[in-house]
């Protein structure tokens, strides 16, 4: 049962985009910082943001500012969003970007040498940031050199499996290393959880096998609120085919840069959509809608554009009536609108993906395209300016955290909060550290009581295998708490988890502890199931359609549902839900958004 110990103010959990930038932050301000990740450095999810970072810069569109990127932001969220933390995004996006290029990023170019911005689904203007596809490659390895640069302990493939504290405040880490198996001690005054999200727990996933809800499930097990957990974003284009790459991501910049989406009868499928959305979100009737889509404004917004959840059901609409593509997705076309040369130096990730993993070649035919699983909105309760989640000396920025995004996030948007709330949750987290006279205490009881549950998988009598579990788990997930959610379906799936859980308290793993991928996967399906389990009590919650939450059985908006969050805490070993209302927007935001009509 020995174990390392290492002593930290501030350490960071997670090193994609939010956690690079939140450790460089605490660094910045003098905390001694440590930046812990699951795999290596550089690789994260942030890279599958691909299309662009949004930010009001205005460079294509001058008229672009924070208060329009801020309308754009609670609309496409179903104005569930935190409105604060709306505001506070649109506001320093730009000059986070700016401060990425300063650190020697690389972007795209206008033709006047400022950085280019291309269209992305829900925003008014042409806003994202990009450089080509690959964007969030660019800024991870712009980040990832920086805080390398700055001097702070990186710790590489190390997993985290609890947060300690001492009395109600948090006192540091638990973990171990992949590559040896042996146990870790972070002493800490502070935590920043910048895990990322959920993806494994579904069977279709853009996400790879880091993001099993690690973090959303430490805050939850050390007694911090989540929020808004049934909202997973099922992003419209994922790779449908062959089997092998399905769920890959493919970006919304095909359809920034003209792309469209055909069902099998070569009808461009979104124009069906597109007014009753319209109709939904600004007008009463349909002449009304058909008035506002062909206004001189709103013209150049394709319907391909619409906003992922509208984009992703109606995908899910057509393939059901039988005009899906042969494999179970739709078309997504740019060859036929744009010229090879074009494809291949806006969209070169996109063209080398397809033509290796699917021998297609999308300058000469089309790509076939399905919702996959991509985002987490839900996720740790935080305070809005300082990223303090409910728990003193805990901090979330990124997917874990909630807030930003509402029901619904817009592409783009993600790389931007990276930015934003990871530099935010960097500063406090330091902050609150240098106020914390001395160190927290560390149970050693505790810690030796963890190091026997982890070990548990091998000595157990039980004949359960990770996989399967987890692969059991990823079809219930994927079947019945999915892009469409009914009562009963939700209800079974709480009752298949439930048995899966049981499964789990009884798989057991052969081998020892050195690189031993059962065994951690055995581990993962704590937290994969207790993220599993919120997801349709919170489904459940809410009856109500609105943003990534469809409910057959309740198909529209309910007015009351869109002022309140649905929180999950622990209480007494259980998972307790509650309705808790949104916190009150001020007149001069209110009137940003009503300034649309
Ligand atoms: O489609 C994309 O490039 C993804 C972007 C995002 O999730 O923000």
């Amino acid at each position: 049962m020995n174990h390392e110990t290492h002593e930290f103010d501030v350490i960071v959990i997670g090193a994609g985009g939010a956690g690079l930038r939140a450790a460089i932050e605490a660094s910045a301000q003098g905390a001694r910082t440590a930046l812990i990740c699951k795999s290596l450095l550089g690789k994260a999810h942030t890279v599958m943001a691909e299309g662009g970072i949004a930010a009001a810069l205005g460079n294509v569109y001058p008229e672009d500012n924070w208060e329009v990127h801020f309308r754009d932001t609670m609309r496409g969220g179903k104005m569930l969003n935190n409105w604060r933390m709306a505001q506070l995004h649109a506001q320093e996006a730009p000059a986070r970007v700016l401060e990425l290029e300063a650190w020697g990023a690389l972007f795209d170019r206008t033709k006047d040498g400022r950085i280019l911005q291309r269209d992305f689904g829900g925003h008014r203007y042409a806003r994202l940031a990009h450089v080509g596809d690959r964007t969030g490659l660019e800024m991870i390895r712009t980040l990832q050199q920086h805080a390398v640069h700055k001097g702070m302990d990186v710790f590489m493939e190390c997993t985290i499996v609890r947060l300690l504290k001492d009395g109600d405040r948090i006192a540091g880490a638990f973990g171990y290393w992949r590559e040896s198996g042996r146990f870790v001690v972070f002493r800490a005054k502070a935590v920043v959880l910048a895990t990322g999200g959920i993806g494994k727990a579904y069977k279709i996933t853009s996400n790879s096998w880091e993001y099993t809800g690690d973090g959303h499930a430490l805050a939850y097990w050390a007694g911090a609120d989540l929020i808004d957990m049934e909202f997973v974003q099922f992003h419209p284009t994922g790779m449908v085919w062959p089997p092998s790459v399905r769920g890959i991501l493919v970006t919304e910049g095909v359809r920034g840069d003209g792309g469209v989406l055909k069902n099998a009868l070569g009808e461009r499928l979104m124009f069906k959509y597109v007014l009753e959305f319209f109709r939904a979100e600004t007008a009463e009737t349909e002449e009304e809608a058909d008035r506002w889509y062909t206004d001189k404004q709103n013209a150049r917004r394709t319907p391909a554009l619409l906003p992922r959840d509208e984009v992703a059901r109606a995908i899910n609409a057509e393939v059901k009536a039988g005009r899906g593509s042969p494999h179970g997705g739709v078309f997504l076309d740019i060859a036929s609108r744009r010229d090879a040369e074009y494809i291949q130096r806006r969209l070169p990730s996109m063209y080398h993906q397809f033509k290796e993993l699917a021998d297609v070649d999308i300058t000469k035919e089309p790509m076939e395209v399905g919702p996959t699983c991509h985002y987490m909105m839900g996720g740790v309760r935080v305070d809005a300016d300082s990223a303090a989640a409910t728990l003193p000396g805990l901090f979330a920025a990124g997917e874990v955290a909630a807030g930003l995004h509402g029901a619904n996030r817009l592409g783009g948007n993600s790389l931007s909060d990276l930015l934003v709330f990871g530099c935010r949750a960097g500063l406090y987290a330091a902050q609150y550290a240098e106020g914390l006279a001395v160190m927290p205490t560390i149970d050693a009881g505790q810690v030796e009581a963890l190091a026997r549950e982890c070990l548990e998988p091998f000595e157990r009598a039980g004949q359960e295998n990770p996989y399967a579990v987890h692969q059991d788990l990823q079809e219930c997930m994927q079947g019945l708490v999915g892009i469409i959610r009914t009562e009963g379906e939700l209800e079974k799936a709480l009752e298949e988890i439930a048995g899966l859980g049981e499964r789990a308290r009884r798989v057991r793993v052969e081998g020892n502890r050195q690189y031993n991928p059962g065994w951690h996967l055995a581990l993962d399906l704590r937290s994969l199931l207790t993220v599993s389990e919120a997801i349709p009590r919170a489904a459940l919650e809410r009856r109500e359609s609105r943003g990534a939450q469809t409910r057959d059985d309740y198909p529209k908006m309910d007015p009351q549902l869109g002022k309140v969050n649905v929180v999950i805490r622990e209480a007494r070993g259980e998972m307790a839900i509650a309705r808790e209302p949104l916190p009150e927007m001020p007149r001069e935001l209110r009137a940003i958004l009503e300034g649309d009509k």
